[in-house]
């Protein structure tokens, strides 16, 4: 890195903790956050030092003129600053997952970065933990044959934790295409997820080059569900992989063998430290002429197609091939037609204590003194407020 950059904040809350450590360790000096909350903005200017703050990424991006920015807002909020930055001539976005709701908002963010020249990457940072990257290379070094099933089971949201795993499960077969879905969904309440209408539950069966099939499901079995924990079988062997450990059965390993890593488990970034920095610093090679950035928006954009194609397959009871033609969000277009009619009325969302308008900041800040995160923080102050 021969230059010195710069970046700003947009949105701070909890994940862009994350961002600035990545900044920091990568030597980036963030000269900017931006927020509508003067509490929060002022607390992330105090915390790291921030020479300034503004209510809005308009303000921002024409007085700061950073280098790179981090759009740390909610799901329904990453594409206007994405194309704004990009409008503004920013040289790289580092948006967070899911990258959009729908394939015509992640279409307009890849055109308006493609046309600036703005590299721009999706926050799925997990694709730099030496778990993942250790069964990238068995799987795409042949040591399980080739590839017929993987398996995943997360929870709270397919837009949330599912971005996570199909984005995982792409990563470790090297990025294949994908050539058809066939997903199911139910709503039964009014569920939402940081704003955005969600599933109660859902499952799919994803058809990849090569026939690799992968199958999904979501919020219909609590055990054992995590974003980050795959099993693939192949012809000659099979991989278990999480973020933190990976094992390899083969005609070789005698059983299932523990790979070893380099590093300890629990030194390892799942998100944060080591992952933010290393995904920051492959954005800042890329800008300078390197090779294309792991999680660039183009690649992320397959696993929003792969979302919106089970919602959409539920829509049509058909099988969906790729690519695919519907630019809207298959859920609420359902909602919409009265194909989902929740039986359990009243909207409710899975992560509305993230909100902070109306919080008792005095609590908050003790709270934040103590060293504690933004989740947890306002996890603790509403069910305080239960009480
Ligand atoms: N990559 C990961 O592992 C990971 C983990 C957690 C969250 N996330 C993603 O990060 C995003 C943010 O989630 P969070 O938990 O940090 O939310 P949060 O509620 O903690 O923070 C969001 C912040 O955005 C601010 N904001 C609202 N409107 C804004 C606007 N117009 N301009 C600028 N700021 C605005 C809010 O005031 C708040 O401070 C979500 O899309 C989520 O999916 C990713």
């Amino acid at each position: 890195m021969s230059k010195k950059y710069t970046a700003a904040i947009v949105g701070c809350g909890d994940i862009a903790h994350h961002h600035v450590k990545g900044y920091q360790l990568a030597g980036v000096e963030i000269v900017a956050v931006t927020d509508p909350l003067e509490v929060a903005r002022e607390q992330y200017q105090a915390e790291y030092g921030i020479a300034r703050g503004f209510a809005t990424v308009e303000e921002m991006l024409e007085e700061a003129k950073p280098d790179l920015i981090s759009v740390c807002t909610w799901h329904l909020l990453h594409p206007g600053p994405t194309i704004a930055a990009a409008r503004a001539g920013v040289k790289g976005v580092i948006c967070e997952k899911p990258m959009a709701v729908g394939m015509g908002l992640a279409d307009e963010m890849v055109a308006a970065c493609e046309e600036s020249g703005t590299k721009l990457v999706i926050s799925h940072q997990r694709r730099f933990t030496p778990g993942w990257e250790k069964a990238r290379e068995l799987v795409q070094g042949g040591a399980i044959g080739q590839v017929m099933q993987v398996d995943s089971k997360v929870n709270a949201g397919l837009l949330n934790c599912g971005t996570h795993a199909i984005d995982g499960v792409r990563f470790i077969l090297g990025d294949p295409e994908t050539q058809w879905v066939m997903g199911a969904v139910e709503r039964q309440s009014e569920r939402f997820e940081r704003d955005t209408p969600i599933e109660d539950g859902c499952m799919a069966l994803v058809h990849m080059a090569g026939g690799i099939q992968f199958f999904i499901q979501s919020d219909l079995d609590s055990h054992g569900a995590s974003p980050g924990h795959f099993f693939f079988r192949g012809t000659e062997g099979m991989v278990e992989t999480t973020e933190t450990a990976t094992q390899l059965f083969n005609g070789e390993t005698g059983g299932w063998q523990e790979q070893d890593l380099g590093v300890a488990s629990d030194k390892i970034d799942v998100i944060g430290g080591r992952a933010n920095e290393r995904q920051t610093r492959e954005l800042i090679a890329w800008i300078e002429g390197g090779p294309e950035h792991r999680g660039a928006g183009r690649n992320a954009r397959h696993t929003v197609e792969v979302i919106m194609a089970l919602l959409q397959s539920a829509r049509q009871h058909e099988v969906v091939r790729f690519p695919l033609q519907e630019k809207g969000y298959p859920l609420e277009l359902m909602v919409d037609e009265g194909k989902l009619q929740p039986t359990q009325k009243g909207r409710y969302d899975i992560r509305g204590y993230l909100n902070r308008e109306g919080v008792d900041e005095e609590a908050y800040a003790k709270l934040r003194a103590t060293g504690m995160g933004h989740h947890q923080i306002m996890k603790t102050l509403s069910e305080n407020n239960k009480e």
